[in-house]
């Protein structure tokens, strides 16, 4: 039996290869649109394809015996969905539509999907919790829910157990120093402050100092990218299990930390200072996004093993090399 792994030669999707291979046969099937083939992992059977190509599909599904798919492939951008929305919904949305037609005629019937923090929108609460209503507010967020949305109907009528994941900020670097965070353009908080501390940027740019919180910067809600990919084998598990299936889960460290805050971290961190300009806010940012994931520690005993400092230090350490 063998995961399929669409989009497990990008980021989040490398390190649960990681944590997969050795225990499973694992099948990465990835465009390499922004994945990279050295984040692929040595063991894998790498299919270069599109997952919106069914021809594609139909020789994974043929080939290999999958038993489930972990679906991380996706474009991930607020901005840029807002620029090209018709691109996101045709990635995110109708490739994943295909995909989920072709499970169901190959009678692959376990699905675990990526999903996001930005399905909340703008909350009204400062701690989410997946009964948080969701109300996206860009086509990045919308995308998200409504494949979480055909999912619930896909398992309506077929042979299929699915688990959604709402991640919240995603950070730092494998324990190896092999794999981490590499995103081009990079528009991400801590890669760029990090990057800016090696002297390959100017200055920080921080996005608004007027928000309703203690500093006034945004806060978040910053998770260990190794973390994320260890509740994806507990999703799996529990599906295997038969004792966990259809639901949907908050991961996060339950923590926020302002833009100040993490900068100043990343200060410590590499004993380095940054230069920082004060700027408006980036639009659609919300205040302060923390997740609580109560609902996946009851579940599936998922309990995040990083924090912050960890999260940056390893981060630190990936971009060094
Ligand atoms: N920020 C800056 N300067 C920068 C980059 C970011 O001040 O150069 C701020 C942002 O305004 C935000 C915080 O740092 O307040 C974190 O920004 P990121 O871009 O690192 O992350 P986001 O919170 O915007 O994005 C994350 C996920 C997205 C998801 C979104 C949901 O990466 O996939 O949460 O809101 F859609």
């Amino acid at each position: 039996m063998s995961i399929l792994v669409c989009g497990g030669a990008g980021y989040i999707g490398s390190h649960t290869v990681k944590e997969l291979i050795g225990n499973y046969e694992v099948v990465v099937l990835d465009n390499l649109s922004t994945g990279y083939p050295f984040l692929l992992e040595e063991g894998v059977t790498f299919v270069k394809g599109d997952l919106g190509d069914a021809s594609v599909l139909d020789l994974v599904f043929t080939e290999h015996k999958i038993d489930a798919v972990f679906h991380f492939a996706a474009n991930s951008l607020v901005g840029e969905s807002v620029e090209n929305p018709l691109m996101y919904y045709d990635n995110n949305v109708s490739s994943t539509v295909t995909l989920l037609k072709k499970m169901v005629e190959h009678g692959v019937g376990k699905f675990i999907f990526s999903s996001t923090a930005a399905t909340y929108g703008i909350p009204d609460t400062d701690l989410i919790t997946e009964e948080t209503v969701t109300n996206p507010i860009n086509p990045y967020g919308r995308s998200k829910l409504m494949v979480e949305q055909v999912l619930a109907d896909v398992a309506h009528v077929h042979d299929f157990q699915y688990i959604v994941l709402r991640y919240f900020n995603a950070a730092g670097a494998h324990d190896s120093g092999q794999i981490g965070e590499s995103h081009n353009p990079e528009t991400h908080l801590i890669p760029i402050v990090l990057q800016h501390l090696l002297g390959k940027r100017d200055k920080i740019s921080v996005f608004g100092t007027d928000y309703n919180t203690a500093d006034g910067t945004c806060v978040r809600d910053y998770i260990h990218v190794t973390d994320l990919a260890i509740a994806h084998v507990l999703a799996y598990e529990g599906l295997v299990s038969g004792e966990v299936f259809n639901e949907v889960f908050n991961l996060g460290n339950g923590s926020g930390y302002s833009v100040k805050e993490i900068i100043e971290v990343c200060e410590k961190v590499s004993g380095r200072s940054a230069t920082v300009e004060y700027v408006d806010r980036r639009h659609g940012d919300p205040a302060v996004l923390v997740a609580s994931s109560g609902k996946i520690n009851k579940s599936l005993g998922w309990k995040p093993r990083f924090q912050l400092e960890e999260i940056i230090k390893s981060a630190w350490r990936w971009h060094s090399k």
